[in-house]
């Protein structure tokens, strides 16, 4: 049995076709590709726009500075973002590198997204609202966060949400596909992830400065991001500025510009978004049937359903007899790629030590799930014997 990843990738023939494309007209920057790429994913989203970035950490970033500068919001540096206190670290890397403050709330045991209820106790014991921004719910692992309590305690609040769906490409809540459910959604295309890519992010909204800002700020802030020929062809409206338009800076921004060939990569995926999905949400089912026996005794199974863009399999090892990291270590040597649904980040992430006296003890789900969460891919190349093998495996490991 060869080694089974979290995730694979191929390049198909479709793929292969479309980058011989791009290496025949000499295109290596962001072109026609990438746009072809916004448009469909907005489309599949449920957005008026989509704005690529070369990562889920920088589509993170872009949001966060773009608020500073949008003429609705103004939102000054060094306020406060609540995020749930388990998830990867790039959404509290995303709020501190902005120079905005992150604060933590523990999340659900069985969705690892944020928990509502503790994040309404938080707002509500809060003596000065105007010292917070908004929140960044994570739909983690591809559980969506419940967005209806958390849009509606924002509202009251005057709070703006980002959704972090950098894991939940497709996933359904309440009759709409995460990354429409708030002011904007951040992804990710990461090789390991739903739909791959490699490395490039997305931002989606339906917000027409949002996206001229982002658009702007992930090419250092400039003032246009006309094509060369439209700025030539005069049709760049910023034209008749003293200086070309874009060596004009008017924002503080990033280079965080994709390149042709990610976006040529993301139209193919886009064409098997419907067909992956299935295989994976199909691969949960199978993978939760053969493992029923140890659910509940000693593991947590996910949650089965076909409105879940599943980025892996999910297990909580509840079993005292064996440890999460003994486990993550069998099936290492059974050639099963495995990691850890992340952790707590205020209490057990070495860059954020400063948190840490200050949430012992009020983060102990996501510590819990920093110590007892593990998975394994599900991914849409898993062929039927690797099912039953893996199934076979765990079985195996906890004596079965
Ligand atoms: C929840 C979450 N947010 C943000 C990111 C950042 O995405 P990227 O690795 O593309 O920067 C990831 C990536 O794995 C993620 O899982």
């Amino acid at each position: 049995m060869n080694r089974i990843g979290i995730g694979e990738f191929y390049f198909e023939e479709e793929g292969k076709k479309i980058m011989l494309d791009i290496i025949k007209r000499n295109a290596i920057s962001e072109g026609k590709y990438c746009r072809e790429f916004e448009k469909e994913f907005a489309e599949y989203i449920g957005t008026k726009n989509a704005v690529i970035c070369n990562s889920g950490t920088s589509a993170l970033m872009l949001v966060l500075q773009a608020l500073k500068y949008h003429s609705k919001y103004k939102i000054p540096e060094g306020k406060k973002v609540i995020m749930p206190a388990l998830t990867y670290i790039a959404t509290a890397n995303s709020i501190a590198t902005t120079n905005f403050e992150p604060v933590f709330i523990d999340i659900n045991k069985d969705d690892f997204c944020i928990n509502t209820e503790l994040l309404k106790e938080h707002i509500e014991g809060i003596d000065d609202i105007k010292e917070y921004a908004g929140i960044m719910p994570v739909h983690l692992m591809g559980y969506p966060a419940e967005m209806n309590k958390i849009n509606k305690i924002a509202e009251k609040n005057g709070l703006i949400v980002i959704e972090d769906s950098a894991e939940a490409h497709g996933s359904i809540y309440d009759g709409k596909r995460t990354g429409n459910l708030s002011f904007a959604g951040c992804f990710s295309f990461y090789l390991a992830h739903n739909i791959q890519v490699g490395e490039v992010g997305m931002i989606t909204t339906n917000d027409e400065e949002l996206t001229d800002k982002c658009n702007r700020l992930k090419g250092n802030g400039r003032l246009c991001y006309c094509n060369v020929d439209e700025i030539h062809s005069g049709k760049c409206t910023h034209q008749m500025n003293e200086f070309h338009p874009r060596y004009l800076h008017d924002m503080i921004g990033y280079n965080f510009k994709s390149m042709e060939y990610q976006g040529a990569i993301g139209t193919v995926q886009m064409k098997k978004i419907k067909w992956l999905l299935r295989q994976r949400q199909e691969n949960v089912k199978k993978l939760n049937e053969g493992l029923e026996e140890l659910n509940g005794s000693s593991l947590i199974l996910p949650k089965h359903s076909e409105e879940i863009s599943y980025l892996g399999y999910p297990l909580v090892v509840i079993d005292e007899k064996i440890s999460r990291n003994d486990i993550a270590q069998e099936l290492v040597k059974k050639e099963i790629e495995n990691r850890p649904i992340f952790n707590s980040i205020p209490t057990q992430q070495p860059a954020y030590e400063k948190y840490r006296k200050e949430y012992q003890g009020k983060v102990n789900t996501a510590e819990y799930i920093g110590n007892n969460g593990i998975y394994i891919g599900c991914h849409q190349y898993l062929k039927e014997e690797e099912i039953e093998y893996m199934i076979k495996s765990i079985k195996e490991i906890f004596g079965k």
